[in-house]
């Protein structure tokens, strides 16, 4: 198989000149890797502005970027900026997104198992919602209001028994799902009702997230009506359909566009007679394409009659959603962005597992050799924020790029970084 790169899973700003060479944001990526090394995580600021605005334009009720699949200060305040509310997972997204200055207010807390400690810190900061998503949690917060804790604005995350996949709608096995209270035999309108009965807590809206890299917006329409028709009778004052809009990786995949799912959403509840404020919470569609990762090749290997491996200085420490998933990823060399890409290899990084893989199965120009630049795009979401010190590597920096300047947002580790926990031997001697 022979191909080129298809642009259009390249950031916003990508440009290549006449040899080939690909610059992001005015910045020259070969630059860039010499400046920053590898691997490097490159951000387009204003692709990531553009969708952080569409985003705010599809739901006008409010829309939150989903930080779990990006999260640094810079892009904690490039959202907020943006008009966009932050939903954090954890206590430690919760710290991140409070350093970078985002008021406590415009927070929106998830996660299926919220400490009490998770808890009584969002309480004190003043988050502005908690997502409910047990009954262990509401009786959590009740203890901590008693105890002097100020009460919060919530709303409650229903398992409404259905998940949206990329190509397919399944109604059942979803309700087997450690998130969320199921609708099944009445557990939610119970949970609704006690959340109403309580004065530890002002309950808003309803939540459900049906599924992630989703790309009908059919499945997002059949899924708001099946929400609606839970909250119908609740006469609540807002729902989140969470967040799950896909995004193209790969050659021959399309994805609806933001302001699409928005309008299907938002069509769709209308359709219903919904007249709660209809909020989301996108975070791959917000990131994705709007970063590539540069890696140098460092050995290729050949197995005669097999295939050919292609290793590269990082791996599934900066992405292991190839591991997590089998997800595919394109393949490029960024001085020759548009060559014929006719040698099929698979891409490794330099970990200790036979199944450290960036690329299952890509094809790289012919001339690449050790020492070269090589890049995957739509490496925004879930990359670096999933990204571990598997053989105690050094995690890579991130810079974002606009107008021709480039901004270290996080620095790369270094050695010591990896002793300041140690105990033993990070201790001075
Ligand atoms: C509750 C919730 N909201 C939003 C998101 C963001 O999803 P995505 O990045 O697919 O848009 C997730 C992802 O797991 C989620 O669980």
């Amino acid at each position: 198989m022979v191909s080129v790169l298809p642009l259009q899973l390249l950031p916003d700003t990508a440009a290549v000149d006449s040899s080939g060479k690909l610059s992001i944001g005015g910045c020259d990526l070969s630059a860039l890797a010499g400046e920053f090394g590898t691997p490097l995580f490159v951000y387009d600021e204003a692709h990531l502005r553009s969708r952080c605005r569409e985003a705010v334009a599809a739901f006008p009720d409010g829309v939150a970027y989903a930080t779990k699949a990006f999260l640094c200060g810079a892009m904690a305040r490039l959202a907020h900026e943006e008009g966009l509310l932050l939903d954090v997972a954890t206590g430690g997204e919760i710290h991140i997104a409070l350093a970078a200055g985002v008021p406590a207010d415009r927070l929106v807390f998830h996660g299926n198992n919220k400490s009490p400690s998770e808890l009584s810190r969002a309480l004190e900061v003043g988050v502005g919602r908690i997502v409910i998503d047990s009954m262990v949690e509401m009786d959590r917060i009740e203890t901590l209001v008693a105890a002097g804790a100020p009460s919060p604005t919530v709303l409650i995350r229903i398992n409404p028994g259905i998940e949206a996949h990329t190509h397919e709608y399944l109604r059942t096995g979803a309700a087997d799902s450690k998130f969320g209270i199921t609708t099944e035999g009445g557990a939610a309108e119970v949970a609704v009702e006690q959340a109403r009965a309580s004065s530890a807590m002002d309950l808003i809206g309803i939540h459900a997230h049906v599924g992630s890299q989703v790309f009908d917006v059919a499945s997002f329409e059949r899924a708001i009506e099946v929400i609606a028709r839970f909250a119908a009778p609740l006469d609540i004052e807002e729902l989140s359909i969470g967040g799950g809009l896909g995004v193209a990786y790969v050659e021959g995949e399309t994805a609806p566009t933001i302001p699409e799912w928005g309008k299907a959403v938002i069509d769709a509840a209308m359709a219903v007679g919904v007249r709660a404020r209809i909020m989301a919470e996108p975070g791959r569609a917000i990131v994705a394409q709007a970063a590539l990762t540069i890696y140098t090749v460092g050995t290729i290997k050949e197995v005669p009659g097999i295939r050919t491996y292609v290793s590269v200085d990082g791996g599934m420490s900066d992405n292991p959603r190839p591991v997590l998933y089998g997800s595919g990823y394109e393949v490029f060399a960024p001085l020759s962005t548009t060559a014929e890409r006719t040698r099929p290899i698979r891409l490794v990084g330099k970990h200790c597992e036979s199944g450290d893989v960036l690329a299952w199965s890509a094809h790289i120009p012919d001339a690449v050799k050790v020492g070269d630049l090589l890049a995957t795009p739509v490496t925004g979401a879930y990359g670096h924020s999933m990204g571990s010190n598997y053989n105690m590597a050094r995690r890579p920096a991130v810079v974002f790029v606009e107008g021709g300047n480039a901004r270290l947002v996080v620095r790369r580790e270094t050695d010591d970084d990896l002793l300041t926990r140690d105990l033993v031997a990070g201790s001075p001697s």
